[in-house]
């Protein structure tokens, strides 16, 4: 069983309150690794690719003006899923590409490779003579774009010289039976998802050189959100993230902003599922198992660098809303 622990008592406990309290309120600490120290800037978005676009241009034009006030050079968009809702007509030539993903997050801004992993609504075959999850991974091997997406599970290292991160990027799809009178199954078949717990585990298994352990799926195995805690998730993968230690699990799913952690679990849980898709009404309060979870639209900003992870979430006016440290050595503490 869980212990969770609420964000007042996170506070209480974390000796990160008191030692930044002196370098001023959380906006400052965007800061602190873009002063010549060789991190690295990853920005990530769920849930972003609506059928009205409003909220995810609000979110992206945010990220950019972050982006630029703080002279941050990005090496890496993390696109994590629920990349098309609503109908791609034009599959891999829809003109959505070019309006809400090359021009919505511009490479005049973010000229660094986008990671793709695929949601449940990129499963849906919409029109029905249409994968969009087929168009995704062939818009991917066009070419001549920053999406990349090499197959539905993948993994890779960052950055390529002297790797300081070892990346499992998962298709959370899992398989759920049919409804009665359905046609086609929005998921993984059994088969597929059997093959890719194989993977997974083999991946793992491989010995580890760099200092991180990020795995980045669609679905949250732990969520404060409607759809909740995630049972084929926590049974399948959550005693691997434990046993191997992986010190991020990055998710959407949830129209939210999250950041879970559990008492003995190396493991901090974070939710960014604020990427521009209507916002959902939490199911479990932040005081109640936390540290931190609003509804709120926005995006996260993860600084890699040798002596700690720094992920930072922010809403959609780029104001910082959420931020925590930690370490190789899996050492998390909250900033506030
Ligand atoms: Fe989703």
């Amino acid at each position: 069983m869980n212990t969770t622990l609420s964000r007042r008592s996170f506070l209480r406990q974390s000796f990160a309150f008191s030692a930044l309290a002196g370098l001023g309120s959380l906006p400052s600490l965007a800061k602190v690794h873009s002063k010549g120290d060789n991190a690295h800037h990853w920005f990530m978005v769920g849930d972003w690719g609506a059928e009205n676009p409003t909220a995810q241009k609000s979110v992206a034009d945010a990220m950019a003006a972050y982006v630029r006030e703080h002279s941050l050079k990005p090496d890496a968009l993390l696109m994590l899923g629920d990349n098309w809702y609503g109908d791609l007509p034009g599959g891999v030539d829809d003109t959505r590409w070019k309006t809400q993903f090359e021009d919505m997050y511009p490479k005049s801004v973010f000229d660094c490779t986008a990671y793709a992993i695929p949601g449940n609504h990129d499963y849906q075959r919409m029109p029905l003579t249409v994968s969009k999850l087929d168009a995704e991974l062939a818009y991917a091997k066009r070419g001549n774009t920053r999406w990349t997406m090499p197959s539905r599970w993948y993994s890779f290292e960052f950055p390529q010289h002297k790797p300081l991160a070892t990346v499992i990027a998962l298709d959370s799809n899992v398989y759920h039976p049919m409804h009665e009178g359905e046609k086609v199954n929005f998921t993984l078949t059994p088969e597929d998802q059997a093959e890719q717990l194989n993977w997974l585990k083999a991946e793992l298994a491989k010995p580890r050189t760099t200092p991180y352990l990020i795995v980045m799926a669609h679905h949250p195995v732990y969520s404060n959100g409607p759809h909740g805690d995630h049972k084929t998730l926590i049974a399948e993968w959550d005693p691997l993230l434990r046993e191997h230690k992986a010190h991020l699990y990055l998710a959407g799913h949830d129209h939210d902003m999250q950041h879970l952690e559990f008492e003995n679990h190396p493991t901090s849980f974070s939710l960014s599922g604020g990427g521009g898709a209507d916002l959902y009404t939490l199911k479990i309060e932040e005081d109640k198992r936390g540290p931190y979870a609003a509804k709120v639209h926005g995006f996260s900003h993860l600084q890699i660098a040798e002596d700690k992870l720094t992920m930072l979430h922010l809403d959609e006016t780029g104001r910082i809303i959420h931020g925590f440290t930690k370490t190789p050595a899996g050492e998390m503490k909250i900033l506030s």
